[in-house]
């Protein structure tokens, strides 16, 4: 159910009159006769893909207990025993890593998981860690100590390590807001990790959703929009997306592999304008987008975060997305987020995305900010996401009377 104030999900756009919410979708789908020919899905590719990455998120949320983690105290003890022992040897906080941050006995555990995460349902909760009992330099400490287990290669973390509104001063960027988001990749990751530092007073749910089992619905019902994912080569604006552009879903190595967002094509927030010499969408290709993030909606886990946890997310073969939600300066939505490969278990990538994942890559990250004004500090000395990044606080948001959440 939508928070109060906030837009109910299914008339949300990311960008309103070019990408469809739900209804626009359902409505563009209903028009086509129900003889009309959509094809065969593109030669070499299955008819239906199979294995643990193929998953409808209200079996999972059926049962819980096949993707969350409780710690159990000991393991707890174990953690804050590994906090300790990191700041005995006086580090910056960019130098942890499993061997300065020593788990014993659950540090296997998250190995586990890590594998299940790149070879097994590729959705993981970490659940129970009291995250709120610590300043917040340890709080940084101790996820990135827990991810350094889930992938030991940190990579470029793109805006910064937090999100959260309220706190921002009067720069921040499209992750930033209260608004919520359609099914999207994050810009050049194997793994997406979040950790819920604080809740809103309501919505901003996480969601998820295996692509893989949206192509099996696309395969049967719509195979002329796998085709257009498949096939055609699209352009944006972005680091690692040459001229002649991309494909958006790759068969490779016997999985599904894609990493876009269909707002870049549109441009929004930090991207304010579209590439000009790229067409615009066509009708058919917003049709295609429009049913690829509704039938993803449709297949998705909806994840309520309790503060502690960490979410981990395959963002080679899975997209995720969020609920709008409702702020107070003392009920912040506040997220760690870092992004992981591990060398262990880490393939080969199909070359649009490997091409891109290497742009993006090519700067070591360096850059753990305590909190975020120092990630805003640090946009205005670079320039970085500085141009067209809301020029207000969530506090004057608020002030103003603005509804929070809403798409507008
Ligand atoms: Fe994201």
């Amino acid at each position: 159910m939508a928070a109060a104030g906030v837009l109910p999900y299914e008339l949300y756009s990311d960008a309103p009159g070019f990408l469809f919410n739900k209804v626009e979708w359902e409505k563009a789908n209903a028009s086509h006769s129900q003889e009309a020919d959509f094809g065969k899905v593109p030669e070499g590719w299955p008819k239906k893909i199979e294995g643990p990455l193929v998953w409808d998120g209200k079996d999972l949320e059926a049962h819980p207990e096949t993707f969350i983690r409780v710690l159990s105290s000991d393991e707890i003890v174990e953690v804050d025993a590994a906090l300790k022992s990191f700041v005995k040897l006086s580090l910056p906080v960019s130098e942890v890593t499993r061997s300065t941050f020593p788990l014993p006995t659950l540090g296997p555990a998250l190995r586990q998981l890590s594998e299940n995460i790149y070879n097994g349902t590729g959705v993981n909760l970490l659940r129970g860690f009291p995250i709120q009992n610590y300043s917040k330099e340890h709080q940084a400490t101790i996820f990135l100590g827990l991810n350094s287990w889930i992938g030991d290669q940190r990579l470029s973390q793109g805006t910064g390590l937090h999100i959260d509104p309220s706190k921002r001063s009067k720069i921040f960027v499209s992750a930033q807001n209260t608004d919520a988001q359609m099914y999207h990749s994050d810009v050049a990751a194997d793994i997406v990790g979040l950790m819920a530092i604080s809740l809103p007073e309501s919505g901003g749910e996480s969601t998820v959703s295996s692509i893989s089992q949206v192509y099996n619905h696309l395969a049967e019902h719509r195979p002329d929009i796998v085709r257009l994912l498949a096939e055609k080569r699209f352009r944006w604006r972005g680091v690692g997306i040459p001229d002649e552009g991309v494909k958006l879903i790759h068969w490779f190595r016997n999985n599904l592999y894609l990493n876009f967002s269909t707002r870049t094509f549109i441009g929004f927030a930090e991207v304010p304008d579209r590439d000009p010499d790229y067409p615009s969408l066509t009708l058919e290709e917003r049709e295609a987008f429009g049913g690829f993030n509704w039938i993803a909606e449709q297949y998705s886990l909806s994840t309520a975060l309790q503060v502690g946890d960490i979410e981990w997310v395959n963002n080679l073969h899975h997209q995720h997305a969020r609920r709008g939600y409702t702020e107070s300066l003392s009920s912040p939505r506040h997220l760690l987020r870092v992004w992981l490969r591990d060398s262990e278990f880490a393939g080969e990538l199909p070359a649009d995305i490997q091409n891109k994942f290497d742009a993006v890559q090519s700067q070591p990250p360096d850059f753990y900010p305590l909190d975020e004004l120092e990630e805003d500090e640090r946009r205005r000395q670079t320039g970085v996401f500085t141009a067209a990044c809301k020029d207000e606080t969530a506090q004057e948001r608020l002030e103003k009377g603005e509804v929070v959440g809403a798409n507008n």
